[in-house]
């Protein structure tokens, strides 16, 4: 069901690579809710992925770009700015990747050129977006950016791995390049910090299905899905919420507030 609630606005999508993916469907839901989108991902993902699918769905064009690489992004702010005669409302920045959880290393053996690849791509990424379109005067004035996170930002999870570190420098761009775009622009930028969810990037990490069910039994509301996410970030590029920047928001059924649940003691009582 579509309530319009964003009839005329336009927006970036970045890291749809399949249909599992919190990008394809916040995708599909901002389309539902009235937006025109630009999709984009790297040209690896878009050779071996579904985007054009997705795209078709949309009706939207998708121009690749690494975001590792300034030009690219560069480009993809130029391009959109053509294609829409003018700059966007929102951006999503759903993208994340760890060479070193890939490889295998243990966090107390990580390899610094993967953590430097990890960091560039996951997190300072975000940066050279937001910058990229700060000089471009890209996004439009109570535009709307979100990136998404992840609560091993604020504890210590066994095998989030380097994730953990990147994703604490992610939502620390939020808040400085919040303040800086929220004062120029009054652009806003969150956070969302979702619950495990079976995507490509979440099934990479060990142990995933027993901490997502741990997950499920320690949220008064269970685990939060992708379709959860794609609602409220429409929610966040909404005009609706134009007061609220520079925050990370726990999008996870109440786990980040529950010290533990009855069904948690139940397993573990003697
Ligand atoms: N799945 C979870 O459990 C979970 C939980 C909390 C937060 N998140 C975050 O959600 C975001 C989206 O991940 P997802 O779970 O939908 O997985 P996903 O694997 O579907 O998406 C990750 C995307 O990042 C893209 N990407 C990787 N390297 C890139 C590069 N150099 N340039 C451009 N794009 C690149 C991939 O192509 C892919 O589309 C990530 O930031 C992830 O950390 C996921």
């Amino acid at each position: 069901m579509s309530h319009n609630l964003l009839k005329g606005k336009k927006g970036i999508i970045f890291g749809a690579l399949d249909e599992k993916s919190i990008a394809w469907r916040t995708a599909l839901r901002c389309v539902e809710e009235g937006a025109e989108i630009v999709l984009t991902n790297a040209p690896f993902a878009i050779r071996m992925g579904e985007i054009n699918q997705l795209a078709a769905q949309c009706n939207a064009p998708v121009i690749p770009a690494d975001v590792t690489n300034l030009e690219d992004i560069e480009n993809l702010f130029i391009k959109t700015k053509e294609h829409f005669k003018g700059g966007v409302d929102f951006i999503l920045h759903s993208i994340g990747m760890s060479v070193n959880l890939r490889k295998g290393n243990e966090y107390t053996n990580l390899n610094y050129d993967f953590m430097q690849k990890s960091v560039d791509i996951s997190a300072i990424s975000f940066h050279k977006i937001l910058q990229t379109a700060y000089k471009l005067d890209a996004i439009n004035e109570w535009g709307s950016v979100v990136a998404l996170s992840f609560i091993a930002a604020h504890l210590a999870f066994p095998n989030y791995n380097e994730m953990a570190d990147i994703k604490a420098m992610l939502e620390s761009i939020t808040r400085s390049f919040g303040y800086k775009y929220g004062m120029k622009k009054k652009v806003r930028i969150n956070t969302i910090s979702q619950s495990p969810t079976y995507t490509t990037a979440g099934q990479g990490i060990s142990g995933f299905d027993g901490f997502t069910t741990f997950a499920e039994k320690m949220s008064p509301l269970g685990n939060a899905t992708a379709d959860n996410c794609a609602e409220f970030a429409v929610t966040l590029f909404s005009d609706y919420t134009r007061m609220i920047t520079m925050q990370n928001i726990f999008h996870d059924g109440g786990f980040s507030s529950t010290g533990v649940t009855e069904a948690v003691i139940a397993t573990l009582d003697k």
